[in-house]
């Protein structure tokens, strides 16, 4: 016999036996594709592909599904903001330029409804001015910023135990 939740599963379309409070996604903005050669002193020298496996590795211990994904692209950034809507518990985003130019990513986000976690590698609030100032944030619940790619551990950590909570 099919659960409450897994009726749900149908009707919205996320797959039985996951709930939606399992599934992350994660977004990155662009240039983020460059990471390991882009300005090592500020992004350190790991590439993204690593810190997709670092962050699978985490999501596979603690038991929640990991969808992860960089575009150059703010429209396609957009797009799979809006599809996130009803799919998937938490959002984490590293926007980067765009966190500080793109309100159509802001808008995503709150159309979207999407519990946000805001990541940057850098500490944006030490940097540049034109850095300092950021759209995702006016609607994520909260930043880490500063403690280089272990950010988006410290983020799907904080995603996982929220979508626990929200359970
Ligand atoms: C960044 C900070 C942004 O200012 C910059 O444009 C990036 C990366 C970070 O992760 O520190 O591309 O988001």
């Amino acid at each position: 016999m099919k659960s409450e939740h897994d009726i749900e599963a149908l009707r919205y379309g996320y797959a039985i036996g996951k709930t939606m409070a399992d599934k992350i996604l994660v977004l990155n903005g662009p240039v983020l594709n460059m990471l390991g050669v882009r300005q090592p002193k500020i992004y350190g020298r790991e590439t993204l592909a690593q810190v997709e496996a670092d962050c699978r590795k985490l999501a596979r211990r603690l038991g929640v599904s990991l969808d992860f994904r960089q575009s150059n692209h703010e429209g396609e950034l957009v797009d799979w903001i809006l599809k996130a809507r009803g799919k998937v518990s938490c959002l984490v985003i590293n926007a980067a330029a765009y966190t500080h130019t793109s309100v159509a990513i802001l808008d995503a986000i709150l159309a979207s409804e999407v519990p946000t976690i805001e990541v940057h590698i850098s500490h944006i609030l030490k940097r540049e001015p034109f850095r300092q100032r950021s759209f995702v944030s006016e609607a994520a619940v909260g930043l880490i910023s500063g403690f280089g790619t272990f950010g988006y551990q410290l983020a799907i950590e904080a995603a996982a135990r929220m979508a626990a909570r929200a359970s």
